[in-house]
């Protein structure tokens, strides 16, 4: 526990029986929190949160989100300077080690993760045992997961050189791991990563290279993709880096974390909805449909809900989206396809959305996922290959919350309790005395 979360505080909780004097902690920003830890064992209650929207998990100095102000910091820096001026893997040093990386680190790191981008040549056979049609996110759980059966020398989480290797293998695997999931759903060979690309552009060249021809990366989009690498590296403890979190604190290997993460990020409520929001878009089609939509996102008895739409933390701009939603009309703008009908559509609905009171009275923006599909597509990549991306950038900040938590001296494996409202304790009836 730092420095700053020592200040002598208390918060005192009058309960039925007593009364619990209760620690305040103070962070360097954001809210403060009420240390409960000793809560049950001194008060004999539980705290109550199923969705932990009042709940801090963890200490972390990573990532700092201000829902209100729609701020997002990565180590500090806003996510907007980094966006302009940095590149993902310079911010998967920043995540990782706490600071930017002079030019020499920063070149060693990349030639280290670089070094590390083929795959095991035996997960090719574990690949053909999945169905054609398989969803890419379905095969990145399976072959996530399996990793820890090809690299056994890197799953001893207690060894700190262990994890470094297995840190530096699950982010330099992941993007020939998810372009060999989308090389098998087309049916085409798969492309082995060079030394001689960037991030980006090795990604793009294992997705979209075929050994008929040679294949030249297209630096605007190459640029696009990183941004968008780097928009989703981290985000605090969301759900699927509290996933990862969680597993991690069994000490389970990280490959199993990280294969849980992605597990969880799949779900339409949270990663897989940059998949869902774009078919939301295009089913909506034309900006004459958008108040249908609209009024059936108001409709309680509706379970549809605006895809992109609303966030756990921001009840403002998501900065990401903003970041985004230039990035589309730029990047739109250079490959000639500004008048994208998806694109006018979804500035459409935000515009409306926006002046909407069910949506204003909500706190309801865009959110990341509003626009990336938008981007995404017009890189060339299907809606399935969206939320792959999104796990491909978020391994980063899953992989450094999972070191964080990992070299947290104060860490305990994750147990929480329940409010039990189920049967009271009665007798085994037997079959004939049953009705
Ligand atoms: C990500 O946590 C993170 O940081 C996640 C993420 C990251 O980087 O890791 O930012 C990535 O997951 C972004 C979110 C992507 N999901 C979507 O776009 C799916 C659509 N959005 C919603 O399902 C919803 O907004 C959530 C899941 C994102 C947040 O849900 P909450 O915080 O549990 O809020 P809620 O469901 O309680 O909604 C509050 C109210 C409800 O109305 P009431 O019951 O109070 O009357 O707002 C309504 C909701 O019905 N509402 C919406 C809506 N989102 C919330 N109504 C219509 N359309 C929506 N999109």
């Amino acid at each position: 526990m730092s420095e700053e979360t020592h200040k002598a505080e208390t918060a005192r909780l009058d309960l039925p029986e007593k009364a619990v004097e209760l620690p305040v902690l103070h962070g360097t920003m954001g809210p403060d929190v009420v240390d409960i830890r000793r809560l049950y064992a001194d008060g004999g209650v539980f705290t109550f949160d199923p969705g932990f929207t009042s709940t801090a998990s963890c200490e972390s100095k990573i990532t700092f989100i201000d829902g209100d102000r729609g701020i997002l910091l990565y180590r500090g820096y806003p996510i907007e300077q980094l966006a302009e001026k940095s590149h993902h893997l310079e911010v998967a040093y920043l995540l990782l080690y706490g600071d930017l990386p002079t030019a020499a680190e920063l070149e060693d790191f990349e030639e280290r993760i670089t070094r590390h981008t083929m795959v095991h040549e035996q997960m090719h056979y574990f690949y053909r045992g999945f169905r054609r049609d398989a969803h890419p996110m379905a095969i990145m759980v399976g072959v996530v997961g399996a990793m820890s059966a090809f690299y056994q020398d890197s799953t001893d989480i207690n060894d700190p050189e262990q994890r470094e290797i297995a840190s530096f293998r699950m982010i330099a695997k992941i993007p020939t791991i998810a372009a060999m999931a989308y090389k098998y759903s087309i049916g085409q060979p798969f492309i082995y990563p060079r030394n001689d690309l960037d991030y980006a552009s090795n990604f793009l060249r294992m997705c979209f290279a075929v050994p008929a021809e040679d294949y030249e990366v297209d630096p605007i989009i190459a640029r696009a993709l990183d941004r968008i690498f780097l928009l989703h590296a981290d985000h605090e403890q969301n759900a699927s880096t509290s996933t990862v979190r969680l597993a991690g604190s069994s000490g389970a290997n990280p490959f199993a974390c990280i294969a849980a993460g992605i597990a969880c990020l799949w779900g339409p409520a949270h990663g897989g909805a940059n998949e869902a929001a774009l078919n939301m878009l295009r089913e909506i089609g034309t900006v004459d449909r958008i108040p249908e939509y609209i009024r059936r996102a108001k409709d309680k008895s509706d379970p549809f809900r605006l895809m992109g739409f609303g966030h756990r933390v921001y009840k403002n701009f998501d900065p990401r989206a903003k970041v985004l939603k230039k990035s589309a009309d730029e990047v739109l703008g250079l490959l000639g396809i500004e008048n994208n009908p998806t694109l006018q559509v979804a500035k459409e609905l935000e515009r409306i959305a926006l002046e909407d009171d069910y949506f204003i009275e909500k706190k309801l923006y865009p959110n990341v996922d509003f626009y990336s599909g938008i981007i995404l597509e017009a890189l060339g990549f299907p809606t399935s290959m969206f939320t792959p991306i999104f796990a491909l950038s978020r391994t980063v900040g899953w992989i450094a919350q999972w070191k964080e938590m990992i070299s947290d001296p104060t860490q305990k494996i994750g147990r929480p309790r329940q409010l039990y409202t189920g049967p009271t304790p009665r007798d085994y009836v037997d079959i004939e005395y049953r009705s």
